[in-house]
């Protein structure tokens, strides 16, 4: 439960918003963080939290993309492929990562490690190819820097299991 066991960060988050509801974007956050997903117990425990309708947790899991209803990778790479990006080779990129990872746009691979999405411009056209991978965004993206990007990943992956950062970050996001 959530609630539990994030109620110092929690009791944090609300304060800063002059009606509880409106914390309902970071505790979704903190709620995919601990389950994966937007899972229908997170969007119960998030609606539980601040008194709001599970549908109405729903319907902005279903709006934002940056929510995700079906389980995902530890690590979700959110390609743009929206018009600037594509002209900068996003379409290919696209195709690229997925040869690499042996998978396919909105699937996971079988280590569990990665999904791949596509999303629309997410304010760095100028960067692209470029990606949002949990949060942090890499830009300029070519083969070889995808290339040692997934390096980075794994290696991460296996020195941590979830990490504490993301919490902190969500935390900060609603500052
Ligand atoms: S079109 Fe890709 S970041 Fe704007």
């Amino acid at each position: 439960m959530i609630a539990e066991k994030y109620a110092e960060e929690i009791k944090g988050i609300i304060a800063r918003f002059p009606n509880k509801k409106s914390a309902v974007l970071p505790l979704m956050h903190l709620a995919q963080h601990e389950y994966g997903y937007m899972s229908q117990e997170a969007m119960r425990e998030v609606a539980e939290i601040l008194d709001l309708d599970p549908t109405q947790v729903l319907s902005l899991s279903g709006f934002y993309s940056l929510y995700y209803e079906e389980p995902v990778g530890k690590y979700v790479m959110e390609i743009c492929n929206d018009l600037a990006c594509a002209l900068r080779g996003a379409d290919q990129f696209v195709d690229m990562a997925c040869r690499k990872l042996d998978t396919t746009v909105d699937a996971t691979t079988e280590d569990g490690l990665f999904t791949i999405k596509t999303v629309m411009c997410l304010g760095a056209c100028d960067r692209a190819p470029m990606l949002q991978c949990n949060l942090k965004f890499e830009e300029n993206l070519d083969e070889g820097k995808f290339d040692q990007l997934l390096a980075r990943l794994r290696e991460e992956a296996v020195s941590e299991q979830k990490s504490p950062s993301i919490v902190e970050k969500i935390v900060a996001y609603a500052k």
